[in-house]
């Protein structure tokens, strides 16, 4: 048997691991104990001294003492409190963990005049006494592992202490910005937070302005999820270093699925390996989360987590998608085509309506096309266009000239339709009159058969006949100068190697494939009727400003940049 000290720090070492764990657990007890001020004193990294001063409930005597021992906590009183936890605590270990490797003392009131002081070293209680404090609490922390060498050879310097710290800080003043922070170190001011209006100024406060001006709002309801916050512009990605933060219902968590969903929203607008900054905020009802199964309390488990995710990607894409249709389009201009029958390019999507909850693929996938377009019943004015290099179109609008990349604007656009496609599985392909033998190799119709059932969903009717050879019966037909057999053949050979289309991201960089080979190339003169029909769709796409592979596909130059450079002002 080990004497129940021993036993006590044992334990410890799974809540207590450094200084920045007792700044987080204390504040986090001042924060459910109902504070709206916290005012925090480190020394030396927090290794001598972490001290927490709260104007939250206070304890009374008897439970001043009982909140050191183990398994002592206000919090809940039976297992079926479990459900629904909104506290950031409840298994009562915090408290005696670091009281049993430290030494410690409490002074807490639960009203203005008489309160207690219980001073501990080690665990065992030393002396309580009768003091006088203001309502509201204080734990100091000193000599953090005075008793435990062995953890206390584990501490980092006082510089590396005071960095894990100040991330705990960070993250629970992102997530509580309600509360006011006051945090010294060594006795010098190292943090001073009023209480926040919104997310935006806390991180300009912690992050710094210059951080949150690169940052785009983001806030969108799905169902019973609200996702808010600020998400880095495109075009910043990547010039400074990266920040994240996550909340869920007031705490931060890390989540490498959330976080990956808002990767995933950014990914057709960002060249690969950019990863974006943001700070995000998910409120969802307490019984759709279980925020509770870590010890430390920084990873959460969701009953649909699936939904959790797609909404924080759909709340992001909004964001990304709404900037780039104001880059295409100047500011209140109206943008709808009268719909003609003889148009080279696809319809605008806009006639499409998409039902954002519409399932993909059998497991019920979205396919991230969001609804942000212009309304219906609007008309456009197609602007004059005019062909570059018979590369780019340009055209002017009421804030400067802009010129569009017809490769990359096409590509856009016939991503977004076969993505649509794969979903409702309605591509619109055309029989042959003849039947067309291919003949592959090995590697193409290895990645053929890897990319079947995607290629019949994009209307590729494709038969096996010995050997490498496949004969097509049916292909699609996207536009009038679309060559269905280059497209198969070079799409085939772009994705050799490819593990084959089995996860939503393989669906994507199959259709961006086809897409890319599908669209209409630099170099290529087109009619007028086929620029205005190519604008119309990609005023109707959802990141028109951006080619699938993330590079800008529209380039602005304002009137006010124009006049600069012409020294007119
Ligand atoms: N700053 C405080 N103000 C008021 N009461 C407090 C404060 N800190 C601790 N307590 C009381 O002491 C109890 C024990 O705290 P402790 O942190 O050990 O456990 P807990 O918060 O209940 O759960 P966990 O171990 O998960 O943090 C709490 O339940 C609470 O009743
Ligand atoms: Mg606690």
């Amino acid at each position: 048997m080990l004497p129940s000290e021993v036993a006590d720090q044992i334990a410890a070492g799974e809540v207590v691991e450094r200084p920045a764990s007792v700044v987080k657990e204390l504040l986090e007890n001042a924060l459910d104990a109902g504070a709206t001020t916290v005012d925090i004193d480190l020394e030396e990294g927090g290794r001598r001294l972490v001290r927490v001063s709260d104007d939250g409930s206070g304890m009374d005597r008897d439970d001043a003492q009982l909140a050191i021992e183990r398994h002592a906590t206000s919090k809940i009183r039976t297992a079926a409190d479990l459900v629904g936890v909104r506290s950031f605590g409840f298994r009562g270990e915090a408290l005696s963990a670091i009281c049993s490797v430290s030494r410690f003392s409490v002074t807490t009131a639960t009203a203005d005049g008489a309160g207690t002081h219980v001073q501990a070293s080690g665990g065992a209680v030393e002396d309580i006494t009768e003091t006088a404090r203001r309502r509201g609490t204080t734990v100091s922390v000193a000599d953090l592992f005075y008793n435990t060498p062995a953890r206390a050879r584990f501490l980092r310097g006082n510089r590396s202490e005071w960095r894990a710290t100040s991330d705990v800080l960070t993250s629970i003043a992102l997530a509580r910005r309600d509360v006011r922070l006051r945090v010294t170190s060594d006795g010098k001011e190292v943090m001073s937070l009023a209480p926040a209006r919104s997310l935006r100024d806390r991180v300009a406060v912690l992050w710094g302005t210059d951080t949150v001006r690169r940052f785009l709002d983001v806030d969108a309801v799905t169902g019973p999820i609200r996702v808010s916050g600020v998400a880095e512009r495109p075009s910043d990605v990547g010039t400074a270093s990266r920040r994240t933060a996550l909340i869920v219902n007031g705490r931060a968590v890390r989540d490498i699925g959330l976080t990956r969903a808002v990767e995933t929203a950014y990914r057709t607008v960002l060249a690969s390996g950019l990863r974006p900054s943001f700070a995000l905020e998910i409120l969802l009802p307490g019984d759709a989360v279980d925020v509770n199964v870590h010890p430390a309390k920084a990873e959460v488990r969701f009953h649909d987590r699936w939904g959790v995710e797609r909404a924080v990607e759909r709340a992001v894409r909004r964001t990304l998608g709404a900037l780039d249709s104001s880059a295409l389009v100047a500011t209140g201009a109206r943008i709808w085509h009268a719909p003609s029958a003889g148009d080279a390019f696809p319809e605008p999507l806009t006639s499409v309506p998409f039902a954002v909850d519409e399932p993909i693929f059998a497991d019920g996938r979205e396919t991230g096309i969001e609804e942000i377009r212009p309304p219906l019943d609007d008309a456009i004015a197609v602007p004059p266009l005019l062909q570059l290099r018979r590369t780019y179109l340009l055209y002017e609008h009421a804030e400067g000239v802009v010129l569009i990349d017809q490769h990359s604007a096409h590509e856009r656009v016939l991503y977004e339709r076969f993505m649509h496609q794969m979903s409702a599985g309605g591509a619109d392909s055309q029989r042959l009159l003849l039947p067309e033998t291919v003949h592959l190799s090995p590697r193409d119709a290895e990645s053929l058969e890897s990319n079947r059932e995607a290629f019949a969903r994009l209307g590729f009717e494709l038969e096996p006949f010995g050997g490498y050879s496949v004969i097509v019966h049916s292909v699609p037909a996207p536009h009038r100068r679309f060559d269905a057999l280059r497209c198969l053949r070079e799409s085939l050979a772009a994705l050799s190697g490819d593990r084959g289309a089995t996860t939503h991201a393989g669906h994507e960089l199959l259709v961006a494939t086809v897409a890319c080979k599908a669209a209409v190339k630099a170099g290529e003169p087109l009619a007028p009727d086929e620029m205005q029909a190519l604008f119309r769709a990609l005023v109707s796409t959802t990141l028109p400003a951006h080619d699938v592979h993330g590079r800008s596909g529209i380039i602005r130059l304002t009137w006010d940049e124009l006049e600069r450079r012409f020294g007119r002002r």
